[in-house]
C-alpha cells in the first residue's frame, strides 16, 4: 500500500551539480548520487531488488545493470556514482536478457504461490518479474532449493518465511543502518546463505520487533502477521503515532474502517520512515475489548454503573458540579487533563475550567515529568520548550546523556543518535544506572558513563561547570555577546568556589573527580556539544535547579543557536510539549503567559467573552491536598490515571475518595476511574482528528482513520459539558480550535490545518518572522533577550538512606511499555513485559538472600510493595530499580510526596527504602486486588487481574 516513490539510494547532499543523460533525458544532480537514484529523478525506473532509498547500496542482486557509453561491462546502477557528461541506457536487449536471466534464477527457488501470497500485488520480486518480461522459467523444482524452509512464528507480530527469501540482506541493512541494533546476519555463502537473527528465534533474538526490516524485505518473507491475516489494505491516511513525544508519522494503511498495519513515513519529520514496536504494531489497544463505549454515572464508588445516554452522562455531570460550586464555592472544583490527548483537545479542558467554571484549577500529567523544564528553560533560555530538531544530533561532535535512556524511552531518535555515535561522536553518560548505550549497543560505548548516586544531579552540572570554569574552558565570546554580564559574574563567583569543585562534589555524586573532570573537557572542547536528557533530571526535589544547571552549562560553552548543539527534553508522552503549550498550567494561558498578565487576561476575556481570574489556581498536589481537607469536591479528569501516575498512591485515592464527583474520561476503566462517579467514553487517536506537538516542538496532524467507537472525539465531550454547564462552545471541527489558538498565541499565529497538510508539520514558532516554523531556536539571540546564568545551589534531598531504609530506589520505562500502561498491556507487547521487575546489585542481593525471581517486599516511609527480583550490575549497590508499567506493581504505593521545590513535579527517583525477602503480597496490593476485581464487575466487564 505504501505507494510512496522509492528512488533506490539515499538521496545526497552536495553544493557540486553533476550533469548527465539518462535514456537520452538530461538530469542534473548533487555529486555523489546514484544512477539508479538520479534516473529515478530523471522519471525512469530502473529495475532493482537489493536497493531501496532507506539504504546504502548493497549491489548484490544484479538487477540494475545499466551501460554506460565508453565504459566496459554493465555497472550495477545502484552502486555506480554519477560523473559530469556520461552517457546511461537502462533498457537495451542485452540488459533485458541479464536481468531475465538473473530474475529467472531467482524465480526458480520461489514459492510460485502470488495468487495465494498475503502480500500478492504488493511483492517488488513480483513488480520486477512483470518488469522484466518473465514469462516462463526455465529451471524446474527438481533441484536443490530452500521451498520447505520452516517458519518462524515466533515474534507476536510479524512473520519470517525463508522459502521466500532471495538473500537481498535488505532486512541485515536496516536492522544495521536504520535501527541499529544488528541482530541479523547472512550466515553461509552461495546457495547455503541465509538470514539468521544470531541462530535464534526472532523472540529470543537481539531482536527488538522495530519493523524496519519487515519494512524494508522485498518479498513476503519477512511480513505483518495483520497482512497475513487481513490482506493488503486498500488505502491509507497519514497520521501520528499516540505513544512518545518522537511523534512518529504513519500511515495507517486500512480495509475500510479496519487498521491492517502502521507504516511508518519516509517523509515524517521526527521519524524519517522509522519506528519502533510500540507505534508500529501495538495498536490493537484501541479495539480492545476493555474499552468503555457507553457513558457511566453512580452516586456512589461503592456501587454498579449504570449504563446511560451522553444526554444523561453530560448533564448529571454538570448538575453535579454546578450543586458542588454552589454549596462550596467557585474554587471547589477543577480539571486534569494529559498529555496523551491533542492540543485541541488540551486546549478545550483549559478553556472550560477558566470560563466554564470560572477558576485556574486545572493541571496537566507534565506537572509530574517535565514541569521542570517549562520552568527551567524560561528562566535561562527564555522559552519553556527544547532548543533543536532531531536530526541536529547529526552535526553533534558530543553527545551528553542525562538521566534519559532513548533507547527504551525514545527509541526511533535513539536509533538517529545511535547512527551519530557509530560515525564518531563522543558519548558522556550520566545516570545511576548502565543504560544500554553505556556498552550494550553494539558498535557503542560511552566514553564516559558518570556513574551517579540518585539524586546528586545538581552536585555533577555544578562540579562540571567548575572544571570548565576554572580551567578556562569556557566560551568567553559567546557569554559576552549573548548573556546578561551581571549574572554571569555572580553565577562566576558561585560557581568557581571549592566546594563545587569535583574532587568536593564526590562526597555526594560517587563519582570519581578524574572521571568528572574529563568529560567537561571533552564537553567543552570537542566541538559541537548536545545535552540530551529526561526525566532523571526532571523527577527530582531540585528538578528545575538542575533544568537551569544544564542550561547554563550549555551557554558557557557556547554549545546552544545552532545545529548540532542545545538543550533537549526528550518528552515523554507523545504530547507533553503541547499539553504545556496549551495553557494548561494553572498559572498560564496558552503560549506560557501568566494568568495575572494583564494584557493577555483581556485577550482573552474578549475572545472568551467572559470574566477571567487573575490568580493561578491548584496544582495537581494541592487538588489532592486540599480534597482530603474537605475543600475540593469535583475533578474532571481526561485522559490522565493520577491513581496509578502520581506518587503516593494511598494519599492519591483517599483524596479521589474524598470528593463528591469525579468525573474522568477515558478508553478503559483506569484506576483514576475505580473512584470516579461519571465515566465519559474517550475515543482513539485512530478515532479523531487533531494535532500533537513533540519533543521539538514539531506540530503534527493526527487524523481519523475511523468513527468513534464511542460516537463521539474528545474535545466534542468536553463542548457538550461546557455548553450543559452553560458556557458556549460551537466548534464544529478540530480544525475551528486550531484556528483560534492561532489568534490568541503569538508562537501558533502562523499555524493551520492547510499549512500542516502543506507541509507534513510545524515546528513552532510559526509566525510572520518564521512563516515555516523554527527548526533550531535561540539562534542570534535567546528568545529573553540575553541568556541568564541562574546559580545552581545543590541542596541534598531530604529523602535520606537510614539504616531502615538503607538502599535508593529509582525508577525508569521498558521499550516494549509505554507509561501506565493502559494501552501497551493491552496489545502482544505484554510478551516482552508481562509484569515489572526490581533490579537489585548483587551484592545487596547476596546480603540479603535474594536470588532472581524470588519475591520481595520493598518497604519505604510511604508503604509496602511486593515484586519479583532481578539480579543485575546494571544497577550500582545501594540503588535498586523498578519500571511502573503494571498498576498491581504498586510502584508509586512506595514513592514519597516529596517534590521539585518550583514546580511540585514528585521526585520519583529517590525513594529510600529497604528490600527483603518474602512470600506473600503486600497489604495495599491485596487490598488492591479485591478492589479492583469488584470495580471491573461494577463496569460489567470481566478481566482476569494478574498478580505476579
Ligand atoms: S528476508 Fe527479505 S529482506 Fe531479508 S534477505 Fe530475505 S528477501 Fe531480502
Ligand atoms: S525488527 Fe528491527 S530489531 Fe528486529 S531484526 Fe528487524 S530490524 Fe532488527
Ligand atoms: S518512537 Fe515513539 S513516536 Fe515513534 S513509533 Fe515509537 S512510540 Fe511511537
Ligand atoms: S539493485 Fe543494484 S545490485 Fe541490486
Amino acid at each position: 500500500m505504501d505507494d510512496v516513490k522509492d528512488f533506490g539510494t539515499p538521496k545526497r547532499i552536495s553544493d557540486k551539480t553533476v550533469n548527465l543523460t539518462i535514456d537520452g533525458v538530461s538530469v542534473s544532480v548533487p555529486e555523489g548520487t546514484s544512477v539508479m537514484h538520479a534516473a529515478s529523478l530523471s522519471g525512469v525506473t530502473v529495475p532493482k531488488l537489493c536497493a531501496t532509498d532507506s539504504l546504502e547500496p548493497f549491489g548484490s542482486c544484479r538487477l540494475c545493470l545499466v551501460e554506460i557509453e565508453g565504459r566496459r561491462g554493465y555497472p550495477a546502477s545502484c552502486t555506480t556514482p554519477v560523473a559530469e557528461g556520461i552517457k546511461v541506457h537502462t533498457q537495451t536487449p542485452k540488459l533485458a536478457d541479464i536481468r531475465r536471466g538473473v530474475m529467472e534464477l531467482y524465480i526458480s527457488d520461489h514459492p510460485l504461490d502470488c495468487l495465494t501470497c498475503a502480500t500478492n500485488g504488493d511483492c517488488e520480486l513480483q513488480d520486477m518479474a512483470g518488469a522484466v518480461g518473465l514469462r516462463d522459467v526455465r529451471y524446474g523444482y527438481e533441484g536443490e532449493n530452500h521451498l520447505k524452509s520452516v517458519k518462524d512464528t515466533s515474534n507476536p507480530y510479524f512473520t519470517f518465511d525463508p522459502s521466500k527469501c532471495i538473500v537481498c540482506s535488505r532486512c541485515v541493512r536496516a536492522c544495521e543502518e536504520v535501527q541499529g541494533t544488528f541482530a541479523l546476519t547472512i550466515q553461509g555463502r552461495g546457495f547455503d546463505s541465509k538470514v539468521s537473527a544470531g541462530n535464534k528465534d526472532f523472540k529470543d533474538s537481539e531482536c527488538v520487533s522495530c519493523g524496519a526490516c519487515v519494512q524494508a524485505c522485498p518479498t513476503a518473507t519477512l511480513i505483518e502477521n495483520t497482512i497475513i491475516e487481513a490482506g493488503v489494505p486498500e488505502h491509507s491516511v497519514t497520521t501520528t503515532c499516540a505513544y512518545c513525544g518522537v511523534g512518529c508519522s504513519f500511515h495507517a494503511e486500512m480495509k475500510g474502517e479496519e487498521v491492517v498495519r502502521m507504516t511508518p513515513n519516509k517523509d515524517g519529520g521526527a521519524n524519517h520512515g522509522h519506528s519502533c514496536v510500540k507505534g508500529r504494531f501495538a495498536w490493537g489497544y484501541a479495539t480492545h475489548k476493555d474499552r468503555i463505549t457507553t457513558p457511566m454515572i453512580r452516586k456512589s464508588i461503592h456501587d454498579p454503573w449504570e449504563k446511560v445516554t451522553w444526554d444523561v452522562a453530560i448533564n448529571y455531570a454538570a448538575s453535579e458540579i454546578q450543586r458542588i460550586q454552589k454549596k462550596y464555592g467557585r474554587d471547589s472544583v477543577g480539571a486534569i487533563s494529559s498529555s496523551r490527548c491533542t492540543n485541541e483537545e488540551v486546549y478545550v479542558v483549559q478553556k472550560l475550567v477558566r470560563a466554564a467554571l470560572g477558576n485556574n484549577n486545572v493541571d496537566t500529567c507534565a506537572r509530574v515529568c517535565h514541569s521542570p523544564t517549562g520552568y527551567g528553560l524560561k528562566q535561562t533560555l527564555g522559552e519553556s520548550a527544547g532548543t533543536q530538531n532531531f536530526d541536529s544530533v547529526m552535526h553533534s561532535d558530543v553527545i551528553m546523556i542525562i538521566g534519559a535512556n532513548p533507547t527504551d524511552g525514545h527509541p526511533v531518535f535513539a536509533s538517529q543518535m545511535k547512527r551519530r555515535l557509530r560515525e564518531g561522536a563522543k558519548l558522556i553518560i550520566v545516570d545511576p544506572r548502565a543504560i544500554d548505550l553505556v556498552n550494550n549497543s553494539p558498535h557503542i560505548k560511552a566514553d564516559y558513563h558518570l556513574k551517579l548516586k540518585p539524586g546528586s544531579n545538581v552536585a555533577i552540572v555544578n562540579a562540571l561547570a567548575h572544571v570548565i570554569v576554572t580551567e578556562k574552558l569556557m566560551d568567553d565570546s559567546f557569554i559576552k555577546a549573548r548573556c546578561e554580564d551581571d549574572a554571569f559574574k555572580s553565577w562566576k563567583d558561585f560557581i568557581t568556589k571549592p566546594e563545587n569543585s569535583p574532587e568536593a562534589m564526590s562526597a555526594f555524586t560517587g563519582v570519581d573527580a578524574k572521571d568528572v573532570r574529563a568529560a567537561a573537557k571533552i564537553f567543552a572542547k570537542g566541538g559541537n556539544a548536545a545535552i540530551y536528557y529526561g526525566l532523571g533530571v526532571t523527577e527530582h526535589s531540585q528538578g528545575s535547579t538542575m533544568v537551569m544547571g544544564i542550561a547554563n552549562l550549555a551557554m558557557l560553552t557556547g554549545n546552544i543557536g545552532r545545529e548540532g548543539v542545545g538543550v533537549n527534553p526528550l518528552r515523554g508522552q507523545n504530547n507533553v510539549q503541547g499539553a504545556c503549550d496549551m495553557g494548561s498550567f494553572p498559572h498560564e494561558f496558552p503560549g506560557y503567559r501568566h494568568v495575572s498578565d494583564k494584557a493577555t487576561l483581556a485577550l482573552f476575556e474578549k475572545a472568551w467573552d467572559v470574566k477571567l481570574q487573575n490568580e493561578p489556581g491548584l496544582r495537581i498536589p494541592n487538588m489532592l491536598d486540599v480534597a482530603i481537607d474537605g475543600q475540593f469536591k469535583a475533578l474532571y479528569c481526561e485522559g490522565e490515571d493520577i491513581a496509578q501516575s502520581d506518587p503516593n498512591t494511598q494519599h492519591v485515592t483517599h483524596a479521589l475518595e474524598s470528593m463528591e464527583c469525579v468525573i474522568v474520561q477515558d478508553l478503559f476503566l483506569n484506576e483514576t476511574a475505580m473512584y470516579a462517579h461519571v465515566f465519559l467514553p474517550g475515543s482513539s487517536f485512530l478515532e479523531k482528528n487533531g494535532t500533537f506537538t513533540n519533543a521539538e516542538r514539531r506540530i503534527s496532524r493526527v487524523r481519523k482513520v475511523m468513527s468513534p467507537k464511542n460516537g463521539y472525539e474528545d474535545w466534542e465531550i468536553t463542548q457538550m459539558l461546557s455548553n450543559a454547564l452553560g458556557y458556549k462552545m460551537d466548534y464544529s471541527h478540530a480544525s475551528d480550535i486550531m484556528d483560534e489558538i492561532a489568534r490568541l498565541t503569538p508562537t501558533f499565529k502562523g499555524v493551520s490545518y492547510k499549512k500542516l497538510d502543506e507541509l507534513g508539520s510545524i515546528q513552532w514558532p510559526c509566525n510572520d518572522e518564521h512563516p515555516l516554523g523554527t527548526p533550531t531556536m535561540h539562534i542570534d539571540e535567546f528568545v529573553r533577550g540575553k541568556g541568564k546564568f541562574i546559580i545552581t545551589e545543590y541542596v541534598p534531598t531530604s529523602e535520606k538512606v537510614t539504616q531502615k531504609y538503607p538502599l535508593i530506589l529509582t525508577t525508569g520505562r521498558i521499550l516494549s511499555q509505554y507509561n501506565v500502561g493502559a494501552q501497551t498491556r493491552r496489545t502482544k507487547n505484554v510478551a516482552w513485559h508481562e509484569e515489572d521487575l526490581v533490579e537489585i546489585h548483587p551484592h545487596d542481593a547476596e546480603e540479603r538472600g535474594i536470588q532472581s525471581g524470588d519475591w520481595v517486599g520493598i518497604v519505604s516511609r510511604s508503604g509496602e510493595t511486593v515484586l519479583r527480583a532481578q539480579i543485575t550490575e546494571r544497577v550500582q549497590p545501594g540503588v535498586i530499580y523498578t519500571t511502573f508499567h503494571h498498576p498491581e506493581s504498586g510502584a508509586n504505593v512506595i514513592t514519597t510526596d516529596n517534590s521539585d521545590w518550583a514546580t511540585n513535579c514528585p521526585e520519583f527517583k529517590v525513594t529510600a527504602v529497604q528490600v527483603n525477602k518474602v512470600t506473600q503480597l503486600s497489604d495495599w496490593q491485596k487490598q488492591y486486588q479485591h478492589f479492583s476485581e469488584e470495580q471491573i464487575e461494577f463496569a460489567g466487564k470481566s478481566k482476569e487481574l494478574k498478580i505476579h
